[in-house]
């Protein structure tokens, strides 16, 4: 239950193209993210997957039967939307119910049925409330019970976070966790906020103008980023990228320091990539770069420094929160080299271990 293929899925809204030819896999019981910049199909991809879109071209299929031409009721999927999808004036136990009621089941079938529900949920203690008296993350649970009861191959969430304050995300962020450890279900959900794509996902999906970048855990992207864009789009504060050139087989910083590329793919690089949390201080002797500190964020546990060097332009570092760095002074920036990314001139990843250059591109 729950394994989800697409092939070469596309959709055209007239003559604009917005899905490019997708190809997924999603298996059984995955927690799967698809994430990306604005506008750039996630949520034309979940209604492709749930049937409110019709797919210009290619195939969906559910759990080993095509669905591509059915409607969103032939796929038994659930699309979970926010909160106030709920009936205000019916009980907890009554919107949980109501799919059941609809479909002839007597009361005490029913009863059991959403009891047991409930208690998968943890929402026994509040069958008999109204939403209005739940919290936003009981809310959630209640509309995502409603669905339950049909036995969904998948659940489907679209930016179900997007419109709470910070404090609150964080705690449906939590809950939607939990929930998933417990339920075992597959879930698709899509998010423009990288935090929550990387906390949750079993696998994250990037996309960018109707095409996949990259799939992978998200360990994968953020270690190992196939592309410019994955790395920039993966971490936080993004990754800096910086124009090198070779000589005699180093590369070589504009106006600054070299580095020895650890493959040898990785010595066509013209550009590299270093994460600010991956930079420290150190001596003038050996350091990478050489800039002065242009402005400090201070945010308690970490700071900002963002360091502005001649050639290479401006480059931001992830300090602890406990170092002293005065705005203006002169710092010596050290890359961990192990942790540099090579990128070729079309921005693709270049090897960064003798393995990996060994494997068939
Ligand atoms: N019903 C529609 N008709 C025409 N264009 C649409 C329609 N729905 C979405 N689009 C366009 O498709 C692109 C992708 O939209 P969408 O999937 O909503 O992006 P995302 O969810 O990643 O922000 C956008 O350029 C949007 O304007
Ligand atoms: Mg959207």
């Amino acid at each position: 239950m729950g394994t989800i293929h697409l092939e070469g899925l596309e959709k055209w809204f007239g003559d604009n193209q917005v899905i490019k030819g997708v190809d997924l896999d999603i298996n059984e019981g995955e927690f799967v993210i698809f994430v990306g910049p604005s506008g750039c199909g996630k949520s034309t991809l979940l209604r492709l997957i749930s049937g409110l879109e019709e797919a210009s071209r290619g195939t969906i299929v559910i759990d080993g039967k095509d669905v591509t031409a059915l409607p969103p009721s032939g796929r038994g999927l659930a699309m979970v939307f926010q909160s106030y999808a709920l009936y205000p004036h019916m009980s907890v136990r009554e919107n949980m119910g109501f799919a059941l009621k609809t479909a002839g089941l007597p009361k005490a079938e029913r009863d059991e049925a959403v009891e047991e529900i409930a208690r998968t949920l943890k929402l026994e203690d509040y069958l008999d409330r109204k939403p209005k008296e739940l919290s936003g993350g009981q809310r959630q649970r209640v509309a995502i019970g409603r669905s339950i009861v049909r036995e969904p191959a998948a659940f489907l969430f679209d930016e179900p976070l997007s419109n709470l304050d910070a404090a609150l995300r964080v705690e449906m962020r939590f809950e939607i966790a939990k929930l998933h450890e417990r339920l075992r279900s597959t879930m698709i959900y899509v998010t423009h906020d990288q935090v929550e794509a990387m906390t949750l996902a079993d696998k994250i999906v990037v996309l960018q103008a109707g095409k996949i970048e990259q799939v992978g855990s998200p360990r994968d992207l953020y270690e190992n980023p196939q592309n410019l864009f994955v790395a920039q789009f993966i971490g936080s504060p993004k990754m800096n990228v910086m124009p090198v050139s070779t000589i005699d087989g180093t590369l070589k910083l504009k106006g600054q320091g070299t580095i020895t590329p650890p493959t040898p793919e990785a010595k066509a690089a013209t550009q590299i990539g270093i994460r600010p949390e991956h930079i420290r201080l150190g001596d003038k002797d050996g350091a990478h770069v050489t800039g002065r500190v242009e402005l400090v964020e201070y945010l308690g546990a970490d700071q900002y420094l963002y360091v502005d060097a001649e050639g290479v332009g401006r480059l931001l570092m992830r300090l602890s929160g406990l170092e002293t760095v005065k705005q203006g002074s002169t710092v010596y920036l050290h890359f961990e080299e192990s942790l540099v990314h090579y990128f070729a001139e079309d921005g693709k990843a270049l090897p960064r271990f003798a393995s990996a250059a060994a494997e068939p591109a």
